[in-house]
């Protein structure tokens, strides 16, 4: 029995559109329920209409506390038989009620090493820390923004006259590749939550070590 997800976005919805495309794999573990954005005209919603996923805007201006706005985003989700929850860009913060009832089976991509570089700008702050390597974390979310348990990370070197654009495209392809490959280690029960830790089941393919600058 393959896993039922919902993926919630706020933007363009480019991790989305990656984990609908893993999806479409016969063998992989889950598939795409539906999407959610709190913003109803985000670009990727109309994506996921195109690739014949079920979408969900509710528009948080409509609620007047982050609660009932989490309310409702809960019922939709439970009402579309949602069963693990990935954040894709989703650029709001979560009452502790709402992370809280989906502990253990609601994930998030962050584009930093977390962690470091939590919050926004985490481009920026990568060049600025003079970083030689910078990357992506998928992690279990908890109340507390970003800090959750860490399932998986990519690493991507910074190259000489980097700036944040160059950076971050170079970390979203790996947030490309790391995402559904996350997802799949979660759907699958290989990655599991385990007090504030993961416990991860797959073997970890020593050939996919990342270096930078690659000295050997
Ligand atoms: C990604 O960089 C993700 O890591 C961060 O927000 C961005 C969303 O981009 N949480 P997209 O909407 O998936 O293209």
């Amino acid at each position: 029995m393959k896993r039922k997800v919902g993926i919630l976005i706020s933007g363009r919805g480019s991790n989305m559109a990656a984990l609908i495309a893993a999806a479409r794999n016969p063998d992989y573990p889950a598939e795409i329920a539906c999407v959610l954005s709190n913003r109803p005209a985000a670009p990727g919603l109309s994506l996921a209409d195109k690739a014949g996923i079920a979408t969900i805007g509710l528009d948080h201006n409509d609620h007047a506390s982050r609660e009932s706005f989490d309310e409702a985003m809960n019922a939709a989700l439970i009402a579309s038989g949602v069963d693990l929850v990935a954040c894709a860009g989703f650029m709001r913060l979560m009452s502790d009620a709402f992370v809280n009832a989906w502990a253990g089976r609601m994930i998030n991509i962050h584009p930093s090493i977390l962690p470091l570089f939590k919050g926004v700008d985490t481009h920026d702050r990568a060049l600025e820390a003079g970083m030689r390597v910078h990357g992506c974390s998928v992690h279990f979310t908890t109340p507390e923004l970003d800090a959750g348990p860490i399932i998986a990370q990519a690493v991507v070197p910074v190259l000489p006259g980097d700036d944040a654009k160059t950076l971050a495209a170079r970390v979203l392809t790996a947030e490309h590749r790391l995402y559904p490959a996350a997802l799949g280690l979660v759907a699958s029960d290989k990655a599991v939550l385990a007090g504030n830790r993961v416990r991860l089941e797959a073997s970890i393919d020593e050939a996919q070590r990342l270096w930078s600058p690659d000295l050997e």
